[in-house]
């Protein structure tokens, strides 16, 4: 109940303090996190900005401030801030890891990722918080509170895959971004951005996961009823590394000359796979009409036939006779 809630949200909070005074107010945390961010590129106020902060490479230095503090060890559990060993002693999930905090609608902390410094494969690169009654990890979309305001403003909003995307594109004036962050993208967070644009912009990562996952993502966004486009970026870069390796400048030149709508994005993809072959041109064709038969107004439908039929060089009446069979089978 809303007691509950409020409960774990305020040992989040105070969490939250405690990542970023062990950060600016210890030698372990300046030598180790803060360089490590400003490493990245951040810059301080970005740091702020984000609260971000850093997780003391110790078992219990979290978990013994905050009993310390009074706060419940129950509460400590459920947010998953500190793990219950068998012997009912506790210990901290996050040592050694920069902490981005997760805020929720209204600014409050609700969860927390952090990422190991360490280059070893054996451990995750980004742990999480797990589900609790603040945190419902599908509804929720890393950044949103710092770029609502923006995605109204610019009736748009780009879509990143990670933490460190969000930092940088914001960071490079770029406010109105957000990541699904560990999830692949759900239902509920395209309704949520969808409260405040129509319009989605995908920016993730140019590997065959991120193309996979763009795939994906725009054929979820269209049938929402939101319209969609996509920049890919270079194999191995994904928009953190991107801006930084260009400037900000270039950055944004790059979005707008690459930004492409889904029929353009997907022909491409598509048709490089195919090749010259014709039935496999054929069944591309029958794809790129699958994400067309996902939107829900038909005049817009409409439209993008028209836009495939034009690129793809074939009559639009056979489009339209392919559209309207899928959108039979599908009702
Ligand atoms: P950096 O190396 O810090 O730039 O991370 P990234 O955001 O580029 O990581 P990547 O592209 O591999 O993953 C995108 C997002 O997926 C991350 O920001 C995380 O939110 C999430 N993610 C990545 N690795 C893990 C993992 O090992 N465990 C979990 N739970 N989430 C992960
Ligand atoms: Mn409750
Ligand atoms: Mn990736
Ligand atoms: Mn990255
Ligand atoms: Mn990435």
């Amino acid at each position: 109940e809303a007691n509950h809630r409020e409960s774990l949200m305020i040992v989040s909070g105070f969490a939250a303090k405690f990542f970023q005074d062990s950060m600016w107010e210890t030698d372990e945390g300046q030598s180790i996190g803060l360089s490590y961010f400003k490493e990245r590129g951040f810059t301080p106020e970005t740091i702020r900005k984000f609260e971000l902060g850093y997780s003391p490479d110790q078992w219990e230095a979290f978990t013994s401030a905050a009993i310390k503090e009074g706060y419940q060890a129950q509460f400590l559990e459920e947010t998953g801030l500190s793990v219950k060993r068998d012997n009912g002693s506790m210990y901290d999930r996050y040592r050694g890891r920069v902490m981005f905090p997760i805020h929720g609608f209204t600014g409050r902390v609700i969860a927390f990722g952090g990422r190991t410094l360490k280059s070893d494969k054996s451990v995750p690169k980004y742990v999480n918080s797990p589900e609790s009654e603040i945190y419902h990890k599908s509804s929720v979309l890393y950044g949103l509170y710092f770029a609502k305001k923006a995605i109204r403003d610019e009736d748009n909003c780009y879509l990143v895959e990670g933490y460190a995307d969000v930092l940088s594109v914001h960071q490079a004036g770029i406010e109105n971004v957000v990541a699904s962050s560990g999830t692949s993208l759900t239902v509920e967070q395209i309704r949520l951005i969808g409260r405040f644009t129509k319009n989605v912009t995908i920016l993730y990562d140019g590997d065959a996961a991120g193309i996979k996952a763009s795939l994906r993502g725009l054929d979820m966004i269209l049938e929402e009823g939101l319209n969609v486009k996509v920049v890919s970026f270079p194999d191995g870069h994904d928009p953190d590394s991107y801006v930084r390796n260009v400037g900000t400048n270039a950055f944004k030149t790059y979005i707008d000359q690459n930004k492409k709508d889904f029929i353009l994005y997907k022909t491409g993809i598509l048709l490089k796979e195919a090749g010259n072959d014709p039935i496999r041109k054929a069944g591309v064709i029958r794809e790129i009409v699958e994400s067309i038969a996902k939107i829900p107004d038909s005049i817009k439908a409409s439209v993008f036939v028209k836009e495939c039929s034009h690129i793809m060089q074939i009559d639009e009446r056979a489009l339209l006779s392919e559209l309207n069979k899928m959108r039979l089978t599908k009702a």
